[in-house]
C-alpha cells in the first residue's frame, strides 16, 4: 500500500535537494524508495455512484481512465512544477507535442500568433501547416525585438505571443519580461519553450503563462526517452491546457515518466557538470583561429549576455560555433566526420557529446539566416573535457590552412 512517509520538499530547500525529494510523497510502496510504474487503461471504481462523481473531476488527479494519468505521471508532474516554479503540469509524449498542444489550446480560427524567427523548426511547421489551415495567422518576429517593437506587431486578434529563449540553433535571448508586459496589456498569452533554461530560467517569475519543456533533453538525460511537459501557474490555464491535451488524446506513457523521474534525481549534478564542461569547450573554441564566434549566452562575448546575467542563474551545454567564412561545407563535414567522441545527432541533453551542422537547416523569414560562416551546434555530454578538447583539436587539424 502507498504511504505518505515521504514529505514534499520545502520551498526554501535548494534545487538539488528539491530534485531528490519532489514527487515522492504518497508514492512509497512496501518501503521502496522509488514509486512503481502504474501501467493501465481501465481503472475500477468501487460502485456506480463513485464512477459518476469521479468522471466530473477528471483533470484533478482523480483516476478515471489511463489516459488521464495515474500515480507515475503525477509524481513527474510534481517534479516538473518544482523545476519551473509552476503549480500544475500536463505531460505529453514528446517535446514537440508540448509545443503544439498549447498552441492549439489558446488559438482558434481568425486569431493571430507571434512567433520568434529563431524558433525550433517544427514549431514553425505547425504555424505554417495546421494553424494556417485552421485560419490562424502567424507573424514571425526578430527574437531580439523590444517591448515597443512587439507591441507594434500585436493586432486586436493576437492571442498568443510564443517565445523561445535562447533560440534553437542561433541562441539569441529574448527579453521575456518586457515582451510579456506588452502581451499582457493586450490580452495575449505568453508561451515559452524553456527547454534550454530548464530551472535556470524561472518562467513564471518573468511573466510567462505557459512553459514548455522537452523532457527528452536534460531531464531524461540519457537519450532513451521522448517526453514533453506543459507547466502553468494558474488553475485556469491548467484547465485550458489539460482540456486540449485530453481532447486530442495526448498521453505520457508511465514507463517513460518513470525514466524521466529517475533522470530528474541526478539532473542537478549532471547539469552542473555539463554546464561547466560546455563552457570550457565554448571558451576553447573562442580561442581558436578557425572559429569566427561562439554562440553561447553565458559567454561575455554574446551580444545579449547582460540579459543572461539578469534573467538566468546558469545555462546548459548546448551552443553554436560559427566558423571562419573561408571554410566550405565539405571542410566542416570532414571536421565533424573525423571526430571520435562526438555523435552526429539531432537531440541533446543526454550524457554524450554531439556535433551537428546547422547551416542550411535554419529557416528565417523575418531576419537573416546568414551567421557569416558555417555553423555547427555542439552539445557537450559527460565525457572528460580534456578528451573532448583533444578530439576537437585533431578534428580542426583536418581543416585547410
Ligand atoms: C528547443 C526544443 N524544443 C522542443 C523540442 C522537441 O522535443 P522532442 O524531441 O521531445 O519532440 C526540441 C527537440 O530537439 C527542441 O530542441
Amino acid at each position: 500500500m502507498p504511504d505518505d512517509s515521504a514529505k514534499p520538499p520545502h520551498a526554501e530547500h535548494r534545487f538539488a535537494t528539491r530534485m531528490s525529494h519532489a514527487g515522492r510523497a504518497g508514492t512509497r510502496v512496501h518501503g521502496f524508495v522509488n514509486p512503481p510504474v502504474h501501467r493501465g487503461s481501465t481503472v475500477l471504481h468501487p460502485d456506480c455512484e463513485s464512477r459518476r462523481t469521479f468522471s466530473k473531476d477528471r483533470f484533478n488527479r482523480v483516476m478515471t481512465y489511463g489516459t488521464q494519468g495515474g500515480p507515475t505521471q503525477y509524481a513527474l508532474e510534481d517534479v516538473i512544477c518544482e523545476i519551473e516554479g509552476g503549480t500544475r503540469c500536463t505531460l505529453v509524449g514528446t517535446g514537440l507535442a508540448a509545443v503544439t498542444v498549447p498552441l492549439m489550446a489558446y488559438l482558434k480560427a481568425g486569431d493571430h500568433c507571434l512567433m520568434p524567427d529563431s524558433v525550433y523548426g517544427p514549431a514553425r511547421n505547425i504555424a505554417n501547416g495546421l494553424l494556417a489551415n485552421y485560419g490562424i495567422e502567424t507573424t514571425f518576429y526578430d527574437p531580439a525585438i523590444d517591448e515597443a517593437g512587439i507591441a507594434a506587431l500585436m493586432k486586436p486578434n493576437t492571442k498568443v505571443l510564443y517565445t523561445e529563449s535562447p533560440g534553437s540553433h542561433t541562441f539569441e535571448l529574448q527579453d521575456i519580461p518586457a515582451l510579456a508586459r506588452a502581451a499582457h496589456v493586450r490580452g495575449a498569452k505568453v508561451l515559452m519553450d524553456n527547454t534550454w533554461g530548464i530551472h535556470h530560467f524561472q518562467p513564471f517569475k518573468h511573466g510567462v503563462d505557459v512553459s514548455i519543456q522537452a523532457l527528452t533533453k536534460y531531464v531524461g538525460g540519457h537519450s532513451d526517452v521522448l517526453l514533453g511537459s506543459i507547466t502553468v501557474a494558474s488553475e485556469e490555464d491548467h484547465l485550458i491546457v489539460r482540456g486540449a491535451a485530453s481532447q486530442m488524446g495526448h498521453f505520457a506513457a508511465p514507463d517513460d515518466c518513470w525514466l524521466a523521474l529517475r533522470g530528474a534525481r541526478t539532473m542537478p549534478v549532471r547539469l552542473r557538470q555539463q554546464e561547466e564542461s560546455g563552457l570550457a569547450v565554448a571558451r576553447w573554441f573562442e580561442g581558436r583561429p578557425e572559429v569566427q564566434r561562439v554562440l553561447h549566452p553565458a559567454l561575455p562575448s554574446h551580444p545579449q549576455h547582460a540579459l543572461f546575467k539578469r534573467d538566468f542563474t546558469g545555462g546548459c551545454s548546448l551552443f553554436g560555433v560559427v566558423f571562419q567564412p573561408r571554410y566550405a561545407e565539405a571542410d566542416i563535414f570532414r571536421f565533424i566526420d573525423s571526430l571520435a567522441l562526438f555523435g552526429i545527432g539531432a537531440s541533446w541533453g543526454g550524457y554524450e557529446s554531439l556535433a551537428l551542422p546547422t547551416t542550411g537547416f535554419i529557416t528565417r523569414t523575418a531576419t537573416s539566416a546568414d551567421l557569416g560562416g558555417y555553423t555547427v551546434r555542439i552539445h557537450i555530454g559527460l565525457e572528460d573535457v580534456a578528451d573532448l578538447i583533444a578530439d576537437l583539436e585533431c578534428g580542426l587539424a583536418t581543416l585547410p590552412t
